[in-house]
């Protein structure tokens, strides 16, 4: 598929990065997955039946080879043991920030979409001690590493986890199926979040919960100042927004839960903030999470020509400033939670597996009901 031209806000020319690094599918064990359980029965209380897999069965046996959606772009951080590596430290370092408030009752059916390598999923089942957790990732070789990961930090929960291999726009579980879904870091890596929202909540249950958390580049504050620093952060915005996605996401959660249909959407900044008086900050989420992150796409930024090999590390030398003593760095994550409505809207009373196009959710005039502690 072509990549879409960067745009850059600030006015200057677009580059057309449609023959660059950004066209081919970096998932390179694109070999299906197979996990099935029986199918729900919707009368039964919640809760594991004694030689039975409490979990929703899929629609179908197994998904397409790749699990993608035609046209699916690639994913801005590809699928590297470094970005495995980094996630930990992410989901480690983050954990009491962004699963506070985060607790499914004991029975309830839990589906966490793009699950990755599973660094999220540990401090799920943790955070969760009784839920049926489902987990699933259009990456094979990700969910590879998410069985593994979550076999040695969590061995207690394996057998409450079953992992999928498919697109989160074509789930392969009937409508309905969850309680609750999950969503950490994937919205801001899709061209229509809107679309994918609508799409995941065709199997959540009228009255189950989405909880989704994302990220926002635009709220990185850090000391000492530099703008040949910010520029750098700007390119990875360039690049993410090149590769479909958009890292200013985390401000738009509560339109976009909106737009696709859930209502009582309530949206909670989640802000870290590091200095020499927390290290551990500093180490997991300054150098490891955020600086990593930026560091990661320092070919993809020459190859587009964004930038020259000097000026990039030139402002990763001054954006490490901020992790050394006398530095600090200010981030703020969004996490929303959100309701599916009692009622499918008419607009959508067709058949299950087609998402209403975002315009038609966004036209119907919903609108969330009131806050949420989220
Ligand atoms: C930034 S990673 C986050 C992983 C995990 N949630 C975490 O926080 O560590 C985004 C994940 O979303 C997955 N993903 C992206 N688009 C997807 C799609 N259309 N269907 C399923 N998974 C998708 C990617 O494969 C990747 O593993």
């Amino acid at each position: 598929m072509a990549t879409p031209a960067i745009t850059d806000p600030s006015g200057a020319p677009s580059l057309d990065l449609s023959t660059g690094p950004f066209s081919r599918d970096r998932d390179p064990m694109n070999t299906p997955i197979r996990a099935a359980g029986p199918a729900p029965d919707r009368a039964r209380p919640q809760g594991p039946v004694p030689g039975q897999l409490p979990f929703p069965a899929p629609a179908c046996a197994a998904a397409a080879p790749d699990g993608s959606a035609p046209g699916t772009p690639a994913y801005v951080h590809g699928y590297s043991d470094g970005e495995a590596r980094r996630l930990g430290d992410q989901a480690d370092t983050l954990s009491r920030l962004l699963h506070a408030g985060t607790a499914y009752p004991a029975g309830s059916r839990v589906l966490e979409v793009g699950c990755g390598v599973g660094a999220q999923t540990v401090h799920l089942v943790n955070g969760s001690p009784g839920a049926l957790i489902t987990a699933v990732d259009r990456s094979a070789s990700s969910l590879a590493q998410a069985r593994a990961h979550l076999a040695a930090h969590a061995p207690h929960a394996t057998e409450r986890v079953r992992w999928h291999h498919a697109d989160l726009h074509d789930l392969p579980f009937p409508d309905g199926s969850f309680d609750h879904l999950f969503l950490c870091f994937v919205l801001e890596h899709l061209p229509d979040p809107v679309r994918a929202l609508t799409a995941v909540r065709r199997v959540l249950r009228p009255g189950g919960t989405v909880t989704a958390i994302e990220g926002d580049h635009g709220s990185v504050v850090f000391h000492p100042d530099s703008p040949t620093a910010r520029r750098v952060i700007g390119h990875q915005v360039r690049l993410q927004a090149a590769a479909g996605g958009n890292a200013l996401l985390g401000r738009q959660l509560q339109p976009l839960l909106g737009a696709a249909g859930f209502t009582e959407v309530g949206v909670r900044p989640r802000t870290v903030y590091a200095d020499a008086s927390r290290p551990g900050l500093v180490r997991g989420f300054t150098r490891r999470t955020f600086i990593a992150m930026v560091e990661s796409v320092r070919d993809e930024a020459l190859a587009a020509g964004l930038t020259s090999p000097a000026d990039w590390d030139r402002g990763l030398a001054d954006l490490r400033r901020a992790a050394e003593p006398g530095g600090t760095f200010h981030y703020t994550f969004f996490k929303a939670v959100a309701v599916a409505p009692a009622a499918r809207p008419a607009d959508e009373a067709a058949p299950v597996a087609a998402p209403a196009p975002p315009a038609a959710a966004a036209a119907s005039g919903r609108r969330p009901a009131g806050p949420r502690t989220a």
